[in-house]
């Protein structure tokens, strides 16, 4: 292996470290920032070293050629943590893990004794975690001042904003050994970019000399076409017309086996393509790549606080990526960059930076770590920031958090916050459990959490791409949820594997994901071991499908989903199948498709509905959908309408307090929030209103 840019530097590196108890470095993507500080530290004598990684495969396969590198077996001195996932052992001195793991772990150990040194690493991905980490990590090194080594690395992050962030702290750059690369742009945007790519990839290919092709395309839908597409072009190329091509796709739910692959030099005389996401652009390096395609696209979810609604939406990339979509071209030798967009665009339109995830993201979960905390002073809506979120996307964290039980009135986490907090799920799921646990159905509720955590698709035609409706899976004879509708489902399919002694065979019959279903078991497993540490003693668990007087409607199951599900609650719009929200903000929403709920003998939906998730795609959709009952919906009703959130914000002082009591109206900055409430009010009553009618009709 050449030696990497940034082994020039240890000495200067480690002498810094040394003598500052924050270093931000800035290296070139593929300098050697992931797979070689950790090791220099080691070298050093540090003795436990933890290095973050926004993305799970990125903490694997780093950690996996550390292992390597280190010629040790992998979980042993090197190991990982991701999410359900902890390959480490007593003897682990360096750790790769991804910051939300991190940051559970300081939940447990504030301080994170364990570790003294921390790199957060990649931080210009400027990931939700690692932003909430460094305004972690500013406290604690001052809390551990002696005894604790902070590294910030990065391949493009404004080293000066960092920097300052941490009271001036020292910034390396190490110079990166780019060669040149050759910027060529499209006359217009191609009316198809799947296309485009192709023509553009199959005239490098037949054209230019030697050297791997790295294509940037937006998910994986679109990988695995183009990857067909191509596989089938280069195998009608006539034979000895030019070298031979293999193609592999780089996403992030590649089974870990594939993701590998491309990790290994290719056989002699052929040339690599690689269609990947954005995972490319700085977290993995594949040497070896001399041309880029860039389509100019990411694929982004952004989540919109007034709404309480996700979109996954392919937007443009920011200059700072394209430009580092064009740096893989140039590690080696001189490379060419094809922006399949005009240079006016690049020039006028693209932004320059990427906006940080906590801009563009739901901040339940994070709210209630940093309430969980118990940092003192801590006010979440003045919390030291890098960028601050908006203060509407933290209202909406308090107010859901609020009406989950999860913060009291004043903002105080409560004891059921604080248990939710130990669970690795969303909030609404593990108030769920946290529920069910009191309604003798954690059985069946770790099961809904757990399917509904596998990060792969489970059921044919989930995932709604054409490739996969053309391999046909046979039309399997999967239980339809009872009329009740998708987390029950997904219940029933578990129930049902349970019955079939959880047999592979059975998976493959039913169309069902093998890898998923045994990583919904495993991670079942796990939730029941926390949960038992959260109640402090053995859970009520039962057998699959024993046992529940209430079975037949799995009555108590839907009610504690119901609890969990307090923020995500639809009602049925007066004669018709759509819905409206009973958040805040209105929202006219319909069942998604994919849903099994179902009409009932008069075509009507059930008048209350609990969802896992809004999309908007583009129509706003409820997805993953749950029928409940009015009767379960009162206490949250009435919640909504004493709901104060400038109180809950837990840092409101006793003046603001006391002049905002006796104010007969709320000054003029809140008139919108109080506005919001007047009308969900307004909407409750009408609902409490209707019920007791057809109470009175009985
Ligand atoms: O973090 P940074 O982008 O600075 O670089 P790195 O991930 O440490 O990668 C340094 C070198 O190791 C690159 O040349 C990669 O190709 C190589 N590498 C690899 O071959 N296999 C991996 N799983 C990770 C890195
Ligand atoms: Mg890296």
């Amino acid at each position: 292996m050449a030696t990497l840019p940034i082994v020039q530097y240890e000495e200067k590196i480690l002498e810094t470290v040394e003598a500052n108890p924050v270093v931000v470095v800035i290296g070139e993507t593929g300098s050697g920032k992931s797979t070689q500080l950790s090791q220099m530290l080691l070298r050093r004598g540090f003795s436990k070293i933890a290095v973050t990684q926004p993305r799970r495969v990125a903490a694997v396969t780093v950690a996996r050629r550390v292992a390597q590198e280190l010629d040790v077996r992998l979980g042993e001195e090197v190991g990982y943590a991701i999410r359900f996932e902890d390959r480490t052992s007593p003897t682990t001195r360096i750790k790769y893990l991804t910051d939300g793991v991190l940051l559970r772990e300081s939940l447990a150990n504030p301080e994170l004794n364990e570790y003294d040194v921390i790199i957060l690493d990649e931080a210009h991905e400027r990931s939700l975690n690692t932003d909430i980490l460094m305004g972690l990590m500013k406290r604690l090194v001052k809390l551990r001042s002696s005894n604790l080594k902070v590294l910030i690395t990065s391949a493009t992050l404004d080293g000066d904003k960092v920097s300052k962030f941490f009271a001036d702290c020292p910034v390396l750059s190490i110079p990166g050994k780019l060669y040149p690369v050759e910027i060529l742009y499209s006359k217009e945007r191609p009316p198809n970019y799947l296309e485009s790519c192709l023509k553009t990839a199959l005239d490098i290919h037949t054209r230019e000399p030697e050297g791997d092709i790295l294509i940037f395309m937006t998910g994986q839908d679109d990988i695995e076409k183009l990857v067909s597409k191509l596989e089938d072009k280069v195998r009608a190329l006539e034979e000895g017309s030019c070298m031979d091509a293999i193609i592999f796709p780089l996403h992030g739910s590649l089974p870990p086996e594939l993701q590998v692959r491309v990790f290994s030099p290719p056989p002699p005389n052929c040339r690599r393509i690689i269609v990947a996401t954005n995972i490319a652009e700085t977290s993995l390096t594949v040497d070896g790549v001399v041309y880029v395609i860039d389509s100019g696209y990411v694929k982004q979810r952004q989540y919109n606080p007034s709404s309480g609604m996700y979109s996954l939406d392919v937007v443009q990339i920011s200059k700072v990526q394209a430009n580092q979509r064009a740096g893989r071209a140039g590690r080696t030798r001189p490379g060419k960059c094809y922006r399949l967009y005009p240079s006016r665009l690049f020039q006028d339109e693209f932004l320059d930076v990427t906006v940080p995830e906590i801009q563009r993201s739901s901040l339940a979960g994070s709210v209630l770590y940093l309430k969980s905390l118990d940092l003192p002073d801590i006010d979440i809506l003045k919390f030291d920031f890098l960028d601050p979120p908006s203060s509407e996307s933290l209202q909406d964290a308090l107010k859901q958090l609020y009406l989950i039980d999860a913060i009291d009135e004043n903002g105080a986490i409560t004891s059921i916050g604080r248990k939710m907090a130990e669970l690795p799920l969303e909030p609404s799921l593990s108030r769920t459990l946290i529920e069910a646990n009191n309604y003798g159905c954690i059985t069946e509720a770790l099961t809904v959490a757990a399917m509904l955590s596998a990060e792969t698709a489970l059921l044919p035609g989930q995932r709604q791409s054409k490739i996969e409706k053309k391999r046909k899976h046979p039309m399997p004879n999967l239980p339809d949820g009872s009329g009740l509708g998708d987390h029950i489902q997904l219940l029933q399919i578990y129930e049902c594997w349970d019955r079939n002694d959880y047999d592979i065979g059975w998976c493959k019959d039913n169309g069902l994901q093998v890898r998923g279903m045994l990583f919904v078991r495993d991670v079942r497993k796990q939730l029941s071991q926390i949960m038992q540490k959260i109640a402090k003693g053995p859970l009520d668990i039962r057998a699959h499908g024993n046992g529940d007087e209430f079975r037949r409607d799995y009555r108590n199951l839907r009610k504690a989903l119901c609890v969990g599900y307090a923020n995500q609650l639809a009602e049925r719009k007066m004669h018709h199948n759509g819905y409206r929200t009973l958040n805040f903000q209105a929202q006219v929403v319909q069942v998604h498709p994919s849903s099994v709920l179902t009409a009932d003998d008069l075509g009507k939906f059930p008048d209350y509905v609990v969802y896992h998730e809004l999309v908007a795609t583009p129509k706003p959709f409820m997805r993953n959908v749950c029928s409940v009952d009015m009767r379960w919906t009162t206490t949250v009703m009435n919640k909504l309408k004493t709901l104060d959130v400038y109180k809950l914000s837990g840092g409101i002082n006793h003046a603001e307090e006391e002049s905002e009591r006796s104010l007969p109206d709320l000054p003029k900055k809140d008139v919108q929030v109080a506005g919001a409430v007047n009308d969900s009010e307004s909407r409750i009553q009408a609902a409490r209103e209707r019920f007791l009618a057809r109470k009175a009709n009985k």
